[in-house]
């Protein structure tokens, strides 16, 4: 029987891809994909009377696919009673019953919602003396084999290309082991443990042979930080510094990813290098664009030569000379720029990003938690401001989980010590801070907070946005803190959003009837607060787009503080002097919280503030290598389309 022949199994035609990947526009439909291919085969397997066996992962991708098979366990009578499970990896002395070890994860995620036989779902043991784990690590590999080997093994990706634990330098021949964690690997799972340093050093994990023995194997990935791995995974040569690349060897292996984990790959960066492509504005734009950055040209001097020579000859016969087709393109990128992200009064607007009337506009920026208005557009925040417009800001979130303990530690007594100094007696606001206090001097690693701090850490965040606000020069009236629920959980796990949440945020925008919204359009982490936070924008536009005001309302998106749009997709640029540049950073500087180490740090250890003041000055950079005027810094935004 040949395992995995569902709706994954396509021939893959695509130049430059060493492996079969098909990509999902949406992961709904995706994680729907993939654990239908699953339930198949054990449904197959059982109509048989046989065991199927699963190599299953854990992480962030995964849940989807996971909550998608306990549905189908629920409604359409699918049963695990002849499944066995095999875990890819586990940390490695760490409590087996810490919220983050891979265990509790199975249990949380899958093993505890459907009828698997738990006697028959294995997983390295993380609390094994240093003596035993090779004997543990041999067994894990027989007992494998005993079962006749993994009929589907699920994979994600690290962003250092490691698959199960198998961080890059790993063998080919590797199997079941204890591995040290790389830096990567670590600071990502750093948000899981509180602080890097929490987390484990060492996994146990399965070798890369362990994988590649598997008849049917499926990775997915998801989400922008993945797509530069993905890319090398799929199309670069095979390398042990990428292990997901041994995967080329495997004959029976799909990558399945979302359009954002995609978009480096050639066909979807560069489609006219893999397939005929049909010219139109935004193709002609990203290949002329992406010719100049490969070129590292200003636009109008590419010439006949540099197209023909980088498979763009087509293109160039559409276009009676090579100028016309530079100056088409340098001038739509010219048209992006403007200084008047709320319109010019007076001004012709055929070819502007916005429009000129009504000269003044009322603005809602949604901020997804309480610092990326500063952040990720502080210098178009201030010139809307600065330019007279009725500025409204939304925080979607508390943000109250990304405040350290130490830093509420020190409000929460400073509020205590004022209290008592003046004999200021409030039994609630007692109770709050004294048991936030008494919380946090025996609070462990990780432990969820309780309600009164995390009221505490929200209140902190409030006062920071607050601040910047005042610093920006916003009208008190026109802050607004939505305090999301789905938000609300202590976790970095967030409950789904609801129609609570759309609610809130339709009341928001309808009550404020807003000429201009700016959201954070940042997919770069697909399960993440932003990612959500626009969900429920989309939805709540969607609802409200056949009243009358909102035919006059533009939707404008920024990033967050990670990454930059694709220049090609750019509509809307606005520069920066130097001193904006500096009272951006000042306005950043509000969020203390947020400064000198923050909880969520990742890999990046530079500040929000350098990482705002990189990005902005690299999009100036590019504007000018393209041959456009040389700003210090500019912020960028895409329009969405809503009708
Ligand atoms: C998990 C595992 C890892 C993850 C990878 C991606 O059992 O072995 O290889 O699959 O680190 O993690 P996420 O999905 O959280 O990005």
């Amino acid at each position: 029987m040949v395992i995995g022949n569902g709706m994954l199994n396509q021939t893959n035609t695509f130049l430059f891809e060493k492996i079969h990947t098909v990509i999902y526009s949406s992961a709904e439909i995706l994680s729907k994909t993939i654990a239908a291919e699953i339930a198949d085969i054990i449904t197959e397997k059982q109509s048989r009377g046989e065991k199927t066996v699963l190599g299953l992962a854990t992480g962030s991708t995964p849940k989807e696919i996971y909550k998608e098979l306990i549905r189908m366990y629920r409604e359409e009578g699918l049963s695990f009673k002849n499944v066995v499970c095999f875990n890819l990896d586990e940390y490695y002395a760490l409590p087996a019953n810490a919220c983050q070890s891979y265990r509790q994860y199975m249990k949380e995620n899958l093993f505890n919602h459907v009828d698997v036989d738990m006697s028959l779902c294995f997983i390295p043991a993380t609390d094994i003396i240093q003596q035993d784990v090779k004997k543990h690590c041999e067994a894990y590999e027989e007992k494998i084999a005993a079962f006749g080997g993994l009929d589907f093994q699920l994979l994600g990706i690290g962003r250092n290309g490691h698959i199960g634990f198998n961080e890059p330098g790993s063998h080919i021949n590797s199997v079941t082991r204890l591995i040290t964690l790389d830096f990567t690997t670590r600071s990502d799972a750093a948000c899981e443990f509180g602080t890097k340093s929490n987390v484990p050093r060492k996994a146990i994990t399965m070798g890369v042979a362990t994988i590649m023995k598997a008849k049917r194997i499926v990775l997915v990935a998801m989400g922008e930080r993945k797509a530069e791995i993905v890319k090398k995974a799929v199309e670069g040569p095979v390398t042990e510094f990428i292990p997901a690349s041994y995967l080329q060897g495997h004959n029976n292996t799909t990558f399945v990813l979302d359009n954002s984990a995609a978009a480096a790959l050639t066909r979807i960066k560069t489609p006219w290098l893999t397939d005929d492509v049909n010219w139109d504005v935004k193709t002609i734009k990203k290949a002329v664009t992406h010719l100049a950055i490969t070129l590292n040209k200003p636009i109008l001097k590419l010439t006949a030569n540099d197209y023909n020579e980088n498979g763009l000859s087509d293109l160039l016969a559409l276009y009676k000379q090579v100028h016309d087709l530079n100056i088409d393109v340098f001038n739509q990128l010219q048209q992006t720029i403007t200084g008047w992200p709320g319109g010019k009064p007076g001004a012709d607007d055929t070819n502007r990003p916005e429009r000129a009337w009504p000269e003044k506009k009322r603005v809602l920026i949604f901020s997804p938690h309480p610092d990326d208005d500063i952040i990720s557009m502080g210098g178009t925040f201030q010139r809307l401001v600065d330019q007279g417009h009725e500025v409204h800001v939304a925080y979607q979130t508390s943000g109250n989980i990304a405040v350290a303990d130490d830093e509420a530690f020190r409000f929460a007594e400073f509020v205590y010590d004022f209290n008592n100094q003046f004999a200021i007696k409030s039994p609630e606001a007692e109770n709050i801070f004294s048991e936030a206090l008494e919380f946090l001097k025996t609070k462990e690693n990780g432990k969820k907070d309780i309600q009164s701090l995390r009221y505490i850490k929200g209140l902190i965040r409030k006062g920071e946005a607050k601040s910047t606000c005042r610093f920006v020069g916003v009208h008190t009236d026109n802050i607004h803190f939505l305090n999301l629920p789905f938000y609300e959980t202590g976790t970095i796990e967030k409950k789904p959003i609801g129609e609570e949440d759309y609610r809130i945020i339709a009341n928001c925008i309808e009550s404020i009837k807003p000429h201009q919204i700016y959201a954070a359009g940042d997919l770069a982490d697909p399960h993440g607060t932003h990612k959500v936070c626009l969900d429920g924008i989309f939805e709540a536009i969607h609802r409200l787009k056949y009243n009358d005001f909102m035919k006059d309302c533009r939707v404008w998106l920024y990033k967050g503080a990670w990454a930059e749009w694709d220049i090609d997709l750019i509509e809307m640029a606005v520069p920066m002097s130097p001193d904006q540049v500096l009272k951006k950073r000042y306005g950043i500087f509000k969020h203390q919280s947020q400064k000198d180490g923050v909880v969520f740090q990742g890999a990046d250890s530079r500040e929000f503030w350098q990482r705002a003041e990189d990005r902005n000055r690299e999009t100036a950079c590019l504007y000018n290598k393209l041959g456009l005027a040389e700003y210090e810094a500019m912020e960028a935004f895409v329009r969405w389309h809503f009708a």
